[in-house]
């Protein structure tokens, strides 16, 4: 069995983090996202691994190299843009050959990991597996349509109108049958070759799609407030430690993580929380659910419910919550209220002016 992992795309929801990097790399307490995604794969015994990679595959090469600290052997394929999930099985038919391959999306973050879900799948065999679980918001997945006896008798990307509530989740466990249905399908109204209508195929062509649903959690990262519950979700187990130095001064409280050359003075800390190596935080206090990179300052500030990327400083700022600071990123208070006020208006404008 072998994993294909999606790591290209250009995650325009993220913007403007993922201008300047890959969205699968935007840490959740301190790690890549898409390390949670390859140790899973390792975990479940998989070894071969394929990972798509668009723009960004410089960063994502730098990241994950050639697999041996996850115990996997990867291998690069590019894709020339974005056009499809369907499309980035049809580009690694190479890789792929005629192995069983688990397809995983590489902003995907599920809890529990996926090695019950490969062993289900190896022992029954049927010629595509898929994963279900139920969200609010239907109209933004994949939604499978079931009939009584909870088996996929439809599936549609992104419906109008949903069928159901029973939302696709990025991982598809899939037998080469699949390299027929994504050579048979026609892009979609957005343009791509969706993984979704291939499925369709198989089904329509009577072939053996079956469904688990998962009650577990299950978050695509593709949005800041989903990035921010993923991090609620896994600090919630960090391991405590302090490793970097705390003064008299500073209260710690609850599940917190102070790595190496960490300097912590005059603050509170609320955990679960993570300060990164040679990060400094003075006179400031860090609340619930952060987790702050290597490298940051947080000074004479309140921060809770954010995450912090490598290099930036929240310096004089009274609260910052649920939000998510790119690298090297200066955070400053803003300059007073000027005294007056230079306007240039148009006709009838109706203007407010705090006093
Ligand atoms: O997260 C689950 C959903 O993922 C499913 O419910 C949908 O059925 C499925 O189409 C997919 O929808 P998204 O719109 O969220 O997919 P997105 O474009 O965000 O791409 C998912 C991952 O795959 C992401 O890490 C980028 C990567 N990707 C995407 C495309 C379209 C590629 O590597 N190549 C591509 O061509």
């Amino acid at each position: 069995m072998k994993a294909l992992i999606l790591s290209g795309g250009a995650g325009t929801r993220l913007r403007p983090i993922t201008h300047t990097s890959a969205k699968q790399l935007v840490p959740v307490a301190n790690k890549p996202i898409l390390f949670y995604g390859l140790e899973a794969i390792a975990e479940a015994g998989i070894v071969d691994v394929g990972i798509i990679v668009g723009d960004t595959a410089k960063e994502i090469q730098e990241a994950v190299k050639d697999g041996s600290q996850f115990g996997i052997k990867v291998t690069y394929i590019p894709q020339e843009a974005p056009l499809g999930l369907a499309h980035a099985v049809l580009i690694a038919r190479d890789f792929l050959g005629d192995d069983d391959f688990v397809m995983y999306l590489g902003d995907n973050f599920i809890v529990g990991g996926i090695s019950e879900l490969v062993d289900a799948f190896q022992e029954e065999r049927p010629d595509a597996g898929i994963l279900l679980t139920k969200v609010p918001d239907p109209r933004a997945f994949g939604i499978a349509e079931l009939d009584v006896d909870g088996r996929v008798v439809g599936l549609e990307e992104k419906p109008e109108v949903p069928k159901s509530e029973m939302a696709l989740v990025g991982v598809y466990l899939l037998t080469p049958v699949i390299h027929t249905a994504v050579r048979a399908i026609e892009p979609s109204d957005r343009g791509e070759l969706e993984i979704t209508d291939a499925l369709q195929w198989l089904i329509d062509q009577r072939y053996d799609v079956r469904s688990t649903t998962i009650s577990g959690y299950w978050k695509d990262t593709g949005k800041v407030s989903d990035l921010l519950e993923v991090n609620h979700t896994v600090l919630e187990h960090v391991e405590p430690l302090v490793a970097g130095v705390v003064d008299d001064a500073s209260v710690i409280i609850g599940r917190v993580r102070i790595e190496a050359g960490a300097q912590v003075s005059g603050s509170r800390i609320v955990g679960p929380a993570i300060i990164g190596a040679d990060t400094v935080v003075k006179d400031a206090y860090v609340g619930p659910f952060t987790a702050l990179a290597d490298g940051c300052r947080i000074e004479d500030s309140e921060i809770e419910y954010s995450i912090v990327l490598k290099g930036s400083s929240v310096t004089g700022v009274r609260r910052v919550e649920a939000s998510l600071i790119g690298r090297d990123v200066e955070v400053t208070p803003a300059p007073r209220n000027p005294a007056a006020h230079r306007l240039v208006l148009g006709d009838h404008s109706k203007v407010q002016i705090s006093r």
